[in-house]
């Protein structure tokens, strides 16, 4: 038998239900606020971002590379301090420059440091928060050897980094990009929740920057991994490095998320947002 209910009872109860539906949603959401490429070993980037800094409204800060090279790290003890009070947690994912002038076998693969008690420093690791799996790996690129030449020639990591006895290679590069993939691919077949992939290297040729296109050194910067992303839960990749900033666009249900400071002198800072967030 059924039971009659009076309209208005019904519409209460139903919206009460869902006011419930979005408390809990609301509740399970993290705001996570973004950016790479500060380049703070540069006087002009150490100055602009000193005028311009960041301007908190989450209470993670995600930084995608190119923040200061490990051999510099002393420039940017003042920035570190401030973000430090500024957010309850940063993660400081190395990009290529943080190798600049040292040896990068002296931090390779998955690690873990503290730059301060709540500024961490992480390669090859997840952070997995409440209902949501923060996936950290630079991703170098694929050089193939077709492009090899021309990129060892004119793309400065092969200068500027060392391979213990060695220079820095793109055979080395490219092992350190299988090393991420497989990372990257298994932690997010494992990770619970909401997956975001954060990498400084472009992941895709998709949106990329027009005045790129056909540039003999791309394959430095970007690897096409589309199929990989439109096949994945991934909800979010957050990523930097080329210093051209593009809005927000999806692979399948993957949102690609960028937020590029770049080289202040090149005026490369269009479209950068000191205040640039999402939410996961
Ligand atoms: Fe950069």
């Amino acid at each position: 038998m059924g039971v009659l209910r009076c309209p208005t009872k019904r519409r209460q109860q139903e919206s009460r239900q869902v006011l419930l539906f979005c408390f809990i949603f609301m509740g399970t959401m993290t705001t996570i606020q973004y950016c790479s490429d500060l380049h703070l070993e540069m006087p002009e980037n150490a100055k602009w971002l000193r005028a311009n800094p960041l301007i908190p409204k989450a209470e993670l800060l995600v930084l995608a590379g190119d923040i200061i090279p490990f051999a510099e790290l002393d420039l940017a003890q003042e920035f570190f301090s401030l973000v430090s009070d500024q957010f309850k947690t940063v993660y400081w994912l190395p990009g290529n420059h943080e190798y600049f002038g040292s040896d990068i076998t002296e931090r390779i693969g998955s690690f873990r440091e503290s730059i301060r008690s709540n500024v961490i420093l992480l390669n090859n690791q997840v952070e997995q928060l409440d209902g949501l799996a923060l996936i950290f790996s630079t991703l170098w690129s694929h050089v193939s050897p077709a492009a090899e030449w021309e990129v060892s020639r004119a793309v400065t990591d092969y200068r500027n980094i060392q391979y213990g006895a060695d220079r820095f290679r793109p055979l080395h590069s490219n092992q350190l990009h299988r090393d991420c993939r497989n990372f990257i691919a298994q932690a997010v077949g494992e990770a619970t929740g909401s997956r975001i992939v954060v990498t400084h290297h472009v992941p895709t040729f998709m949106h990329y920057p027009k005045q790129f296109m056909g540039s003999p050194v791309n394959e430095a910067f970007a690897t096409e991994m589309s199929d990989f992303i439109a096949a994945s839960p991934i909800d979010a990749w957050i990523y930097g490095h080329h210093h051209q900033n593009s809005p927000e666009f999806l692979i399948g249900n993957t949102r690609m998320l960028t937020n590029q400071l770049g080289y202040v002198r090149r005026r490369e800072y269009y479209g950068f947002r000191k205040e640039g967030v999402f939410t996961a």
